[in-house]
């Protein structure tokens, strides 16, 4: 199969243009913004906010050069505008195998490393899972899987809980278990095994990456056997998995199209939920005052669920792109062939399209956020998340309002290196 790290060896050396002047005061004054141009990307972000040099950069430098930990260059754009124009431009692409690409997870020859036509097919093929009127008729199932997960809740002893296991990976797991065709017995493991192939993806530490290539080959090779067994047997199922191998039976995908479409699936769906829930949930224990409007008026919830989407941003490392011609952003142009990070946490704190854009506000409509990135590659999966989060947040505070923190914030671990940002556990008590 294909997964492989991304971080091939390069030479290139380390002291190259910034793409424009960094030195002198900014308003983010104790960012040194040349020292951390020259700091192997990415950057560690604070607990809950994005790297502070994003600010600096939006401020004085937004089309940045830095480097990938192997030496090669990778363009930093980091205002709002610029990050979607960035991902509508027609010469910049997504094929992670361009030497360029500043990719920093496993590679698995999957549709979302992928240019149109090939990546529009491939999508286009499982899209009818994502259209809001089939996540509509999932929402019923989704509802009685939260109810029972708090019945189960409410019946614990102490009136303590990890909210994590006890709710936050358990619903996206089983989710995606049903839309995939996941045995139940296999689902704990997988959901095991997706979140430590994230868990080790920190792209600076080059153990952590190859335990990270090695989980998701198993993750892989587990996905060729699902398929395999589906492709057996006389009487197709209509999950996901059924679709991809009555795809392939039809020649209309390979085999390996229809595995590596399950694998981005399953790794694209799970874990990025399970952080929104329980991040999600810590954000709004931790503003009352936006907790409390929400339970005043739940018809809020909707553009809450926006702007917990815009103002974690956690799903933060996995846009990557590269240049196929010189491009011109902002006054700098990005040579061809070298990487680019259109930054989407950084845009969604832009100022200059959020006022306040640090505040959290569930009132501000913030729809337009890149939380789930823009353009071809946006998120296919988004319509399900937010009904599997609208499900969360309303059944918990509705059916436990008095649910609060039970350690200090402070105490609480947060994954501030994985890819995709997240909490290791989250006590909860009512
Ligand atoms: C809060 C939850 C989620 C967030 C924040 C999120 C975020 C993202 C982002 C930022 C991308 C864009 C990558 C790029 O431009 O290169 C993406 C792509 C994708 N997401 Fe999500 N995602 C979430 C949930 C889901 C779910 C539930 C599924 C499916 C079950 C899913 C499936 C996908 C797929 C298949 C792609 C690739 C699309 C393509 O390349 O055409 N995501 N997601």
């Amino acid at each position: 199969m294909g997964v492989q790290t991304d971080q091939t060896a390069h030479d290139e050396a380390s002291t190259t243009p910034t793409g424009c002047p960094v030195s002198g005061p900014s308003a983010a004054a104790d960012v040194d913004l040349a020292r951390a141009l020259d700091t192997p990307f990415p950057w560690p972000r604070g607990r809950f906010d994005p790297p502070a040099e994003y600010g600096a950069l939006r401020e004085k430098c937004p089309v940045a050069r830095a480097k990938l930990a192997d030496g090669r260059p990778v363009w930093l754009v980091t205002r709002y505008d610029d990050v979607r124009a960035v991902l509508t431009d027609p010469r910049v692409s997504a094929d992670e195998t361009d030497p360029g690409f500043p990719g920093m997870g496993p590679r698995a020859g999957t549709y979302s490393k992928m240019d149109d036509p090939r990546h529009a097919e491939l999508r286009g093929l499982v899209a009818r899972n994502f259209g809001i009127k089939h996540v509509a008729s999932m929402r019923p199932a989704v509802q009685a899987m939260v109810d029972q997960a708090i019945d189960e809740m409410l019946a614990t002893e102490g009136r303590q809980v990890d909210l994590v296991p006890a709710l936050a990976l358990r619903i996206p797991a089983n989710v995606l278990g049903n839309l995939l065709g996941v045995p139940v017995e296999d689902r704990d493991h997988f959901a095991e095994q997706i979140q430590s192939m994230l868990d080790n993806g920190n792209p600076l530490d080059t153990e952590a990456q190859e335990r990270s290539r090695r989980i998701a080959e198993e993750v892989y090779a587990y996905v060729g056997e699902l398929i395999d067994r589906e492709l057996a047997r006389e009487t197709p199922s209509d999950d996901i998995i059924g679709q991809l191998a009555a795809a392939h039976r039809r020649g209309d995908i390979s085999h390996k199209d229809a595995v590596s479409s399950g694998f981005l699936i399953i790794g694209a769906g799970f874990d990025t939920t399970a952080n929104a829930a329980a991040l999600g949930v810590l954000l709004l224990l931790t503003h009352p005052d936006q907790l409390a409007k929400l339970k005043a008026d739940p018809s809020l919830l909707d553009v809450a669920i926006e702007e917990v989407l815009r103002w974690l941003s956690h799903v933060h490392l996995i846009i990557a792109r590269v240049a196929t011609d010189d491009i011109e952003i902002a006054g700098v142009t990005i040579p061809r062939g070298e990487g680019i990070m259109p930054l989407n946490a950084s845009a969604n704190r832009d100022e200059s399209h959020y006022p306040q854009a640090a505040t959290f506000d569930i009132e501000r409509r913030a729809r337009d956020h890149l939380a789930f990135g823009f353009g071809v590659h946006q998120c296919q999966g988004q319509s399900l998340a937010r009904m599997e989060l609208s499900v969360i947040f309303e059944t918990l505070f509705r059916r436990i309002p008095e649910l609060r923190l039970a350690v200090d914030v402070d105490e609480i671990e947060l994954k501030t290196s994985a890819r995709i940002h997240g909490v290791r556990a989250l006590p909860v008590a009512w």
